[in-house]
């Protein structure tokens, strides 16, 4: 019976770096790296919420939800989690593989985080936490999206980044009064995260 199990938790998770793979091949800079993010760096994302207090949390590019997975674990039963993709095919797959009532998936650019967040009625978020590869778009539309993420946060809320690069950088520090900086070397590639505040 455990074998079995075992076998099956396996076989699905092969199913999903084989998505993740395959939606690289097709569109690597929107993915910007070939498998999802490593147990290590989801934990040490997620080590930076305050799960006690966040009611509206925000995910950006859930992908095939390996992060998703584990904020929905941890979150309270009255929290919302919004989830914006852009890739048509993971949102397709979430939609059929995550069954939990506080679960939002969303197709769009993290750019219209406001106008997701205000047509699902659920105000300012008390955590955004953003997969997203900024090294791989235009200027203009990293900033489009830090601008947006900065104005949908609440004041006490926070925006997390993790990337493979510093490019990012710059453009938190403009739009944001403190940066802090960490690095979990597990994980292909090894990735910075960036918790920053209003
Ligand atoms: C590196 S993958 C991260 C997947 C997952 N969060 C993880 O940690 O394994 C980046 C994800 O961001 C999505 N994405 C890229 N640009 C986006 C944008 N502007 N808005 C929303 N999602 C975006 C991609 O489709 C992909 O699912």
């Amino acid at each position: 019976m455990q074998e079995r199990q075992a076998r099956a938790g396996a076989a699905k998770r092969s199913a999903h770096l084989l998505l993740f793979a395959r939606n690289f091949f097709r569109f690597p800079a929107m993915l910007g790296s070939v498998v999802p993010s490593s147990r290590f760096l989801v934990n040490d994302v997620l080590s930076a919420v305050d799960w006690e207090q966040a009611r509206v949390i925000v995910e950006f590019g859930p992908g095939v939800g390996t992060m998703t997975r584990e904020i929905l674990r941890r979150m309270r039963r009255d929290a919302t989690l919004v989830a914006i993709e852009l890739n048509p095919a993971f949102v397709d797959f979430l939609d059929q593989e995550i069954d939990d009532p506080r679960l939002r998936v969303v197709n769009a650019s993290a750019g219209e985080v406001r106008a997701v967040l205000g047509s699902l009625g659920a105000g300012r978020a008390d955590c955004i936490i953003s997969g997203i590869p900024y090294t791989n778009m235009p200027e203009a539309t990293r900033q489009e999206i830090l601008k947006e993420s900065r104005q949908a946060l609440s004041p006490e809320g926070a925006l997390l980044v993790y990337q493979f690069t510093r490019t990012v950088l710059p453009y938190l520090e403009s739009s944001f009064g403190s940066v802090r900086q960490r690095f979990q070397l597990l994980n292909i590639f090894p990735a910075r995260i960036f918790h920053c505040t209003p």
